[in-house]
């Protein structure tokens, strides 16, 4: 991904002041970006305000380079149509008919859409996500620490993939950027993700579960706020919930089976007998125990098991990578 070119043109709108910094983001996270000013930008901008941060405007790119629209709908006009041919195009800001959109803040997502070989085009990859809520009473739930963070990622680098994505998500701690082939299904509890994926399962070439699935749910949802008064202890009885992983893993025909493993220890027994006994193509075992890895941080530190063959350890990644690295082997098997 890095030193990949690209073009921002800036438009007249309110958000052309925020293009110097969108151009820095973008230059940090390692693009060779040219920047192109239309007239209504000039009116408001000077390309000083770009040479501060080292980037010098220029007048033409090269043909074919991806380019983004800042802010989309006043960046679209005189200059686009001067390209002798257009690369992709996204904006930021306002949707269009001629090419989609992404809110500023998504700018490196935007640019890894742009630039993201499309190997999981024609292809529809259900992904699950976050943690589920397991209602006690209309206050109170069971939950853990998943965020949502590594199925985000699968589900964002998979749409820059080129994939249609189904994400079904428990309630989730941060934003799933909205993007072009991204559609999210929100659900609270473990059977109302069960639900949800085998509604949609149907329509899939592979299945991705990344969600920290409650085991237990409560027996009972109280439909009024349980009372402590007159109670020294409160025993609230369990019971399971639906194996998700393996209801897909039992289906014929069935799509292509992503289970994760979170393991404290014994990674690769616990993740081997996931394998075979949840009938999965290939597990993702992360190692939870690690400050770093797992649950509620940004990096994650995978080894990837498949069926006879030899597992493969990735390093440290940013989850986003560590997804790339996951999509890859699902689209050569695909
Ligand atoms: O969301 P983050 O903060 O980024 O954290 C990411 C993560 C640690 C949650 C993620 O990387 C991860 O490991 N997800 C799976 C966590 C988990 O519940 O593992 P498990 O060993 O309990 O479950 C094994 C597999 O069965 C998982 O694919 C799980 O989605 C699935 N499962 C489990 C129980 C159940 N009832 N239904 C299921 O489908």
């Amino acid at each position: 991904m890095s030193t990949f070119p690209l073009a921002l043109f800036v438009g007249g709108g309110l958000d052309a002041c925020a293009a110097p910094a969108v151009a820095v983001r973008l230059i940090a996270a390692g693009y060779e970006v040219q920047v192109v000013l239309t007239d209504a930008a000039r009116q408001l901008l000077t390309p000083a305000a770009f040479r501060l941060a080292g980037i010098e405007p220029v007048d033409t790119v090269p043909a074919g380079i991806p380019i983004i629209l800042c802010p989309a709908d006043e960046a679209v006009g005189l200059r686009l149509e001067t390209l002798p041919s257009l690369g992709r195009v996204a904006g930021l800001g306002q949707a269009s008919a001629a090419f989609p959109a992404f809110a500023r803040e998504d700018v490196l997502l935007a640019a890894r859409w742009l630039c993201s070989p499309r190997l999981l085009a024609d292809r529809t990859i259900l992904i699950t996500a976050g943690p589920t809520a397991e209602d006690i009473d209309p206050v109170r739930f069971l939950t853990n620490r998943s965020t949502g963070r590594m199925g985000i990622a699968l589900a964002t680098v998979a749409a820059c993939l080129g994939a249609r994505v189904i994400l079904v998500h428990g309630p989730l701690a941060l934003r799933c950027p909205p993007m072009p082939g991204l559609e999210t299904i929100p659900v609270r509890g473990a059977r109302e993700m069960h639900a949800a994926v085998h509604g949609r399962v149907h329509e899939c070439d592979a299945a991705i579960l990344c969600a920290a699935v409650a085991d237990f749910t409560p027996r009972d949802t109280a439909g009024q706020k349980l009372k402590k008064t007159g109670l020294d202890e409160l025993t609230l009885p369990l019971v399971r919930t639906p194996d998700i992983l393996a209801s897909l893993g039992a289906l014929s025909p069935r799509p292509y089976l992503v289970g994760f493993a979170a393991e404290t220890h014994d990674l690769e027994r616990y993740a081997q007998d996931k394998l075979e006994r949840k009938n999965c193509d290939l597990i993702c075992a992360n190692d939870v125990a690690a400050a770093d890895s797992g649950f509620a941080v940004p990096t994650n530190r995978i080894t990837i098991f498949r069926r006879n063959q030899p597992p493969i350890p990735l390093p440290l990644l940013d989850k986003e990578e560590a997804a790339a690295r996951i999509l890859e082997l699902v689209a050569q098997a695909l």
